[in-house]
């Protein structure tokens, strides 16, 4: 077996050369050149789908020499030159009469490659994505697969000693701080470097191939196959699979992998056909890079730099905040960490320090030992603050089970995750404090009780003097939040313009330049995406325009003013804010937060199936918003049209609920619609009920309630299916090869228990949204639920 593996090798690596002539190439000749301009022409592959030539980046007048697909609206890069270097307009690659390979700048002078490739016969861009120089007897003397960048596609291999390295930021190709390589020990390393430098810190991921134990049994390549797979092939013809996911026949997805400019090696897909599709992510490592640095505080402040913490997406994928008080380094390259706003000083004056300096707290964040320079035990959370308030040399004090550890900085590898238990304490001078909380977590309630604090101040302060504190105080607010770059504060600016901020039509126009891009098309309206600029920030929005039918056949105007005001008396991190209004004539349109991560139907519905617990911490946020809007606002707001098309994602994930609020054309979609829609029986609450718990099968079976093209009869409605597996005791038969689901079958069965519960005929046997969050996070007991329809 080993034999015959190691014979397959040899007999590829043989007929690879070969394979240069065999494929329909279209050879690049001597004499032929392009010239970087906006309309550059580029060298195609035979079959389209990969293009070699310029590229521009972003908005500059930039260019890359690059290799991209060119089938997709996107031109993702997957190879370029001059990443460090970027060339401006009419720079020219050519390859020359006399057989020289390179690019030049517009005053002729060479930067890439040096020194100049020469003894070209020919040039050819494959349809694997490899562009290639060849001498007269077709011998490769350059590749672009065995030079790469930050991306590797099928059918590429990655030898010893070879490696790739990330970019700056998304649009930035410059040379990042991450690295990939397959080093000589054979195991697969990700390490970050000490830019500008190319020393290597400690490795943040490793693969368990080295050749200390056994020589014949460590790696010796790393093959992204065909199939969409990489692994590493082992020296005894073994082989290590390193994406454990299944994934879709190759001739339906493009793929690629790449070191992301955020330390993740990621496996990305991207369907063929099918128009508004994007790359999707199917597996990476590490899982948590967070926590995948360990804690000597020589690894260059850990993923996020010094100064700031890591904390996960829901997609694992890391954002970089600066500790309160400090800001980044370079505000456009996030992961070089932050500096200190304002020096502390040991120097006071007469002054005392709780006089100078606040306390700020940042909930379930630490940072290894790494900067501590003080352990006091058995401290309380009282003793532990004033200890660093009083030591001019503490910057942080992290408190957790009755221990205070006390830090200086530069603080290294910082961490938030919410398993974490205890808090850490940051020590700030005290006008800074000012800007710095609310502005920071959103995610945590406590801002949102701020907020209706000073909502319900602004609607009662009418007397001059009130106003007049409340100016000073915003003008402070906007002074500080100025200075900060690029953070968005979307209270501020409604708080600001009191409760909403009234809109022009014309202002809204402007904002979506003209209505151009849609995000999507409901019953009574359309969703567009805009910009509002304010001096301190630029936010994205979402406007809502609605239908002029649906203008006139609605309710009249008071009612209108009646539920706006309702909806934006709501406040609750489970649902879309919204943050304003345009009533003009027939003009009505309404604006909201931006949800940068889509509809939940795409989350759930997309090429990979999502990760098991972020599944449930989507299902928790939404009971916990329907809790909010049925039982806990002021009016009660009743959804009726919970669908997963109605639940956003905001770039942390979390679940919003969005479209809430208006009762005009409202009808529950079709799968999703409690019974009693269909009888002459009150709408209450209990309709939601019904409808989250239709979505809770949804979450569990990452499949559609109503999937008629299935074969089998009895799996087409998901709700009948899921309880008759139940019933007869076999979730496993549900949840097919959910391995994460498999391994937690106590959760799934109280989830399946839920959602039957939800789905019961009879309103009155359905649980309250309270009893149903309380039921998902394991607060009470739950009982075994009755077959949803006998019951009536
Ligand atoms: C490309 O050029 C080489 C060398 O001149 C030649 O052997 C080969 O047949 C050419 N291939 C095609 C498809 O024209
Ligand atoms: C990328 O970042 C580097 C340094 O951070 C900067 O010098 C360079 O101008 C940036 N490149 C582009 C194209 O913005
Ligand atoms: C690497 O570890 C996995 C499980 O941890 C094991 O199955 C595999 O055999 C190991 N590979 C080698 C080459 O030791
Ligand atoms: C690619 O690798 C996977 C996993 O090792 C394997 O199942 C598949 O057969 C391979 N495909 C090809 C074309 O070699
Ligand atoms: C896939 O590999 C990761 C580690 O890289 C592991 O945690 C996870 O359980 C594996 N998943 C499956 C389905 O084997």
């Amino acid at each position: 077996m080993a034999f015959s593996v190691l014979h397959l090798l040899a007999l590829y690596l043989i007929v690879q050369p070969f394979c240069v002539h065999a494929a329909q190439t279209a050879n690049i000749s001597l004499g032929l050149s392009l010239t970087a301009s906006d309309n550059s022409l580029s060298w195609q592959s035979p079959s389209g789908e990969f293009a070699f030539g310029f590229r521009r980046i972003g908005d500059q007048d930039l260019f890359l020499l690059a290799i991209w697909y060119d089938k997709i609206p996107e031109k993702t890069l997957v190879w370029y030159a001059n990443g460090d270097n970027p060339t401006p307009k009419g720079s020219k690659v050519e390859l020359t009469k006399d057989g020289n390979f390179r690019l030049t700048g517009p005053r002729k002078e060479e930067i890439w490659p040096q020194p100049v490739i020469s003894g070209v016969a020919y040039a050819a861009m494959l349809d694997s994505g490899n562009f290639v120089l060849a001498d007269q007897n077709s011998a490769l003397l350059w590749q672009s697969f065995k030079d790469p960048r930050d991306t590797i596609l099928p059918t590429q291999v990655l030898e010893i000693g070879e490696k790739l390295s990330s970019r700056q930021t998304a649009s930035n190709y410059s040379k990042g701080k991450f690295q990939l390589q397959f080093k000589p020990d054979g195991t697969l390393e990700l390490y970050p470097i000490a830019l500008p430098t190319e020393f290597e810190y400690d490795a943040y991921y490793k693969s368990n191939t080295s050749d200390a134990a056994d020589k014949l049994n460590s790696g010796y390549q790393l093959v992204f196959n065909e199939s969409g797979h990489i692994n590493i092939v082992l020296r005894n013809g073994n082989i290590v699979t390193l994406t454990n996911k299944t994934v879709s026949p190759s001739r339906d997805y493009y793929y690629r992998a790449t070191l992301d400019f955020d330390g993740l090696f990621t496996l990305y897909a991207y369907p063929k056909k099918g128009s508004g599709t994007s790359w999707s992510s199917l597996w990476s490592i590490p899982e948590n890079i967070c926590f995948a640095f360990d804690s000597t505080g020589e690894e260059g402040g850990g993923p996020c730099g010094y100064n700031s913490y890591c904390r996960l997406d829901a997609n694992t994928r890391p954002i970089c905040d600066c500790v309160p008080g400090f800001s980044a380094l370079d505000p456009q390259y996030k992961l070089r960490g932050c500096k200190q706003d304002r020096m502390h000083s040991c120097e006071l004056g007469d002054s005392k320090p709780q006089d100078v300096y606040v306390m700020h707290e940042l909930p379930n964040t630490f940072w290894p030992s790494s900067s501590n320079f003080e352990v006091l035990q058995q401290l309380n959370e009282d003793d532990c603050r004033r200890s660093c308030l009083d030591d001019c040399n503490c910057v942080v004090a992290t408190i957790r089970a009755g221990r205070c550890w006390k830090k200086k900085l530069p603080l290294s590898n910082g961490r938030q995750d919410w398993n974490e238990y205890g808090k850490a304490l940051i020590k700030i001078p005290k006008s800074d404090a000012f800007e710095n909380p609310a502005s920071r977590d959103s995610n945590t309630e406590k801002k949102d009780q701020k907020t209706v604090i000073l909502v319900g101040a602004l609607l009662l302060g009418s007397s001059v003097f009130i106003n007049f504190l409340l100016v000073a105080a915003i003008a402070l607010l906007v002074f500080y939040t100025y200075r900060k770059t690029l953070r968005v504060i979307t209270s501020t600016s409604s708080i600001m313009e009191a409760n909403l901020r009234a809109f022009t039509y014309k202002e809204l126009e402007e904002a979506t330049d003209g209505f151009r891009e849609e995000l999507g098309r409901g019953a009574f309206g359309t969703v567009y995406k805009g910009v509002i600029s304010s001096p301190s920030s630029t936010n994205y929005v979402a406007i809502k325009k609605l239908d002029k039918v649906a203008v006139v056949a609605q309710q009249g105007e008071k009612e209108f003013k009646t539920e706006v005001s309702a909806i934006a008396k709501t406040h609750h991190r489970n649902l879309v804010r919204l943050l304003g209004l345009c009533d003009e004539g027939a003009n009505r349109l309404l604006v909201y937060e931006f949800m940068s991560n889509g509809t939940l139907a795409s989350f759930l519905f997309g090429i990979s199936r999502p990760d098991w617990n972020k599944r449930i911490q989507i299902a928790l946020g939404i009971a916990r918003g329907l809790m909010y809007l049925h039982d806990e606002c002021s009016t009660q707001i009743i959804h009726c049209d919970i669908k997963p098309q109605n639940i956003l994602l905001d770039d942390s994930f979390t679940a919003r609920i969005s479209d809430f609020g208006f009762r005009i054309g409202k009808a529950s979609a079709k799968g999703y619609v409690a019974p009693e829609w269909f009888r002459n029986t009150p709408v209450t609450a209990k309709v939601d009920v019904y409808s989250y718990g239709v979505m809770l099968f949804e979450i569990i079976c990452c499949r559609r309630c109503l999937e008629m093209e299935r074969e089998n009869e009895e799996e087409k409605i998901l709700t009948d299916w899921v309880y008759d597996c139940y019933n007869q005791r076999r979730l496993n038969k549900m949840i097919g090869d959910d391995e994460e689901a498999r391994n937690d079958m106590k959760r799934l069965e109280r989830l399946v228990m839920v959602a039957i519960w939800c789905i019961q005929e009879d309103p009155s046997l359905r649980p309250t949204m309270k009893k149903v969050t309380q039921m998902l996070e394991g607060v009470i007991d739950i009982s075994v639920p009755p077959s949803p329809s006998r019951s009536f």
